[in-house]
């Protein structure tokens, strides 16, 4: 057993569940593992694209949206209020009658949801572990107002929705980058983890730019994007950028790459971008990012491409900027998806 607050109630005999239970796991973490549970009927529901394709190859039935029913539906409490709420919500819809755990850690704000919980309904059951708690309650339309809000304009009219990246508006790392954005870029390129297309606007509006392939895991991301770019000259793609294929060499990457995975920090994903880059581009193909000032990628940029330089940049962000990819088997190595 993976999940291990869940495995623990299963475990101590706190909580039992049927043979023929039918259940949901909505968005849970990289722990999860399908063949852990001995009942009838499992679906999960999964927004980030990677995670979705391993839970995929261990034989799990994956959705994008699972509407149920089920007779118990278990939430992993994502580090945004509004988007818990939102998936507690629709785990009430979807128990109807039937039993909701909540999951999570104590970083991602389990005690405060526990609290929020409580003062709708009776708890159940609950326990802690692993620097964090698993509470369950019977489902009720209680939280009825809880549903996640759809795509919505917030600031300067970009449409976003809770738990996407920078889902306030703009983050300061990219409009620094669309600062530095050179106009002579041209031809067709990427956006890596484009999110809800903020990047990728600015790249459309220089003048020799032809295409760009807005690539991100974060499925609700992705569909903000899709409103915020009516453009013909964008593709969009729910992929993981780190083994996605363009359907031919690229002129041009940029990216503010994510910096952590899941909800840890990681400058490892950051990487894995900066090479995957050098294997899209063309031998003459450039490859713009911006990075926190901290982050580790110079020797990756080295390892990946001829000349790196920085472009721009302050005490806070640095805009790196690296050209002609080393790699002599780029096309052999291009996957596709
Ligand atoms: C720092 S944010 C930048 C978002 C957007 N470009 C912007 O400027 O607002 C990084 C983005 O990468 C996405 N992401 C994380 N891992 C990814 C992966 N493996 N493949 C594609 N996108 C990913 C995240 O969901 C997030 O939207």
């Amino acid at each position: 057993m993976t999940l291990p607050r869940l495995a623990h109630a299963l475990e101590t005999g706190a909580l039992e569940l049927p043979k023929d239970a039918r259940l949901v796991f909505l968005e849970p973490t990289d722990e999860f593992d399908v063949s852990d549970f001995d009942v009838g009927d499992i679906e999960v529901q999964q927004n980030d694209k990677p995670s979705f394709d391993r839970f995929e190859q261990i034989g799990a039935r994956v959705a994008v949206h699972v509407d149920g029913p089920a007779d118990f539906v278990h939430v992993s409490l994502p580090r945004s209020r509004d988007l818990a709420r939102g998936l507690i919500a629709q785990a009430n819809d979807i128990a109807k009658g039937g039993v909701v755990l909540v999951d999570g850690a104590k970083t991602d704000g389990i005690d405060a949801t526990l609290k929020a919980v409580k003062a709708r309904t009776d708890i159940v059951g609950q326990l802690s572990k692993a620097h964090g708690k698993l509470f369950w309650f019977t489902a009720s339309d209680a939280f009825a107002d809880w549903t996640l809000a759809a795509p919505a304009p917030v600031k300067e009219g970009w449409i976003t929705q809770p738990g996407v990246f920078s889902a306030d508006g703009p983050d300061a790392g990219s409009k620094a980058l669309v600062d530095a954005l050179p106009a002579s870029l041209k031809g067709d390129g990427a956006d890596l983890g484009g999110g809800w297309g903020f990047l990728t606007k600015f790249l459309l509006a220089l003048p020799k730019v032809a295409h760009v392939d807005l690539v991100e895991a974060d499925h609700r991301a992705l569909s903000c994007a899709k409103c915020n770019l009516d453009d013909p000259r964008v593709s969009f793609h729910w992929a993981d950028a780190t083994v996605w294929g363009a359907a031919a060499s690229l002129d041009w990457v940029v990216s503010n790459p994510p910096f952590h995975t899941s909800r840890t920090p990681d400058a490892s994903i950051g990487q894995a971008f900066i090479t995957s880059a050098a294997r899209l581009l063309k031998p003459k193909g450039q490859l713009i990012i911006v990075a926190n000032r901290h982050l580790p990628y110079e020797t990756t940029l080295a390892d990946s491409f001829v000349q790196v330089q920085e472009l721009d940049g302050d005490t806070r962000f640095k805009i790196l900027h690296a050209e002609q990819p080393k790699s002599r088997d780029r096309a052999m190595r291009r996957k596709r998806r």
